[in-house]
């Protein structure tokens, strides 16, 4: 396991679309445990592959390991199947924009489709916390930044 170098604003793979995972093997296994720990070490409750100069369609979350205990997931070429019409604004933080916050509008509820490690379809709807983190890690995988979706605090 590793702490990988994350990557900041200004940096092209961050604007670039992420390309699907179509190998479902050890290389992808090592890559998310060393995302779960970079994360965990930057602090942060979620983190996308672009973030460490990866461009492929995986992105981490854990939203309650800072409160709770750890509740660690894992979404491999994730695909938003509905979201809510209904948005809230929060704030949000990135770790690739340090010590800056922004306003960013977010559905109330996602529902998503993704792959897990084994390549195995899963599917779930998230609300609350986990709804805001999980659209955030996704436009990561689409090249955008809460720079350009949101309004600077
Ligand atoms: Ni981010």
């Amino acid at each position: 396991m590793a702490v990988l170098p994350i990557r900041f604003e200004g940096d092209p793979v961050l604007l670039q679309i992420a390309v699907p995972v179509d190998q479902f093997d050890e290389n992808l296994a090592a890559l998310v445990r060393d995302m779960f720990e970079t994360m965990y070490d930057a602090p942060g409750r979620g983190l996308a592959a672009p973030q460490v100069g990866v461009g492929r369609r995986i992105f981490v979350v854990d939203t309650a390991w800072k409160e709770a205990d750890p509740d660690p997931m894992i979404f491999v070429n994730p695909k938003i199947m509905a979201r809510a019409e209904e948005e809230a604004v929060g704030t949000e933080a990135c770790l690739s924009i340090p010590d800056k916050s922004f306003d960013v509008s977010r559905p109330v509820w996602v529902e998503l489709m993704w792959q897990d490690l084994d390549g195995v379809w899963q599917q779930g709807r998230f609300t609350g916390v986990q709804a805001i983190c999980i659209c955030h890690e996704f436009d990561h995988l689409q090249g955008l930044l809460i720079t350009e979706t949101g309004t600077l605090q």
